[in-house]
């Protein structure tokens, strides 16, 4: 297979997998949805961004951050590229009675202006990126110079084996890495600055790297 057709297969099953996984994210306790400590972690990280701001969370997934951000006032967007994941984001919004808006589509690719948003999130996301060096630049142009990162990545060199295939995991660049420094690296290539990294090692089974960067 050439790379460019190992990495559109890599994407498809990704994406497969988490209109499937949409039904079941919020049960399962590794997603620490209803855990109060991990929800004190992002209200404490999610500080670094200033009031009120344009906030969007790459990979919203059942919009555990985006509902969070909202809550703390900011106005948010939530992009995630499963129809599944966001079904469940919007029906909490609107049980919540929270504005929200919710987009689909791929990181790769974001639907969005340059410098439209004060701070961009992702969590529980960078590990599952085919093309990260694409992703950050996107990140990257759609933030204000100045804007805020706040994002995290598993830690846990298994972490692709307990979702996706052999061929699928060995395409992901940062779903073995056991120190954050490759990631950081990128985040600067990227042109991100002041990348600060706190480590979260919850149980050792969940051990991940925070991250707040600043884009430069
Ligand atoms: C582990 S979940 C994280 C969800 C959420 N951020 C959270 O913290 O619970 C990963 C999410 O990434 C989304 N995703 C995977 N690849 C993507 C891509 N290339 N672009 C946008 N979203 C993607 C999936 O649909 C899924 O909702």
């Amino acid at each position: 297979m050439s790379p460019k057709a190992s990495l559109d297969a890599a994407h498809s099953a990704i994406r497969a997998f988490w209109e499937e996984e949409g039904a079941r994210y919020d049960q399962k306790d590794a997603h620490g949805i209803f855990s109060e400590a991990e929800r004190q972690l992002w209200t404490g990280s999610l500080g670094a961004i200033p009031p009120a701001s344009r906030v969007l969370d790459i990979a919203t997934g059942t919009g555990f951050v985006a509902l969070l951000l909202a809550e703390l006032g900011h106005q948010v967007t939530g992009y995630d590229a499963s129809q599944a994941m966001l079904a469940h984001a919007r029906a909490k919004a609107a049980e919540r009675a929270m504005a929200i808006t919710f987009v689909e589509g791929v990181t790769e690719r974001l639907p969005f202006p340059d410098a439209s948003f004060d701070a961009v999130t992702a969590r529980h996301f960078i590990w599952t990126l085919v093309e990260p060096d694409k992703a950050f630049a996107e990140w990257r142009r759609v933030l204000t110079p100045g804007g805020t990162l706040v994002a995290d990545c598993s830690l846990n060199t298994q972490v692709a084996a307990h979702h996706y295939s052999d061929d699928v995991a060995a395409a992901l660049p940062f779903s073995g890495v056991g120190d954050p420094a490759p990631i950081v690296d990128a985040l600067r290539a990227a042109g991100f600055a002041d990348v600060d990294v706190h480590i979260v090692d919850d149980d050792g089974q969940r051990r991940r790297a925070v991250l707040c960067a600043r884009a430069g």
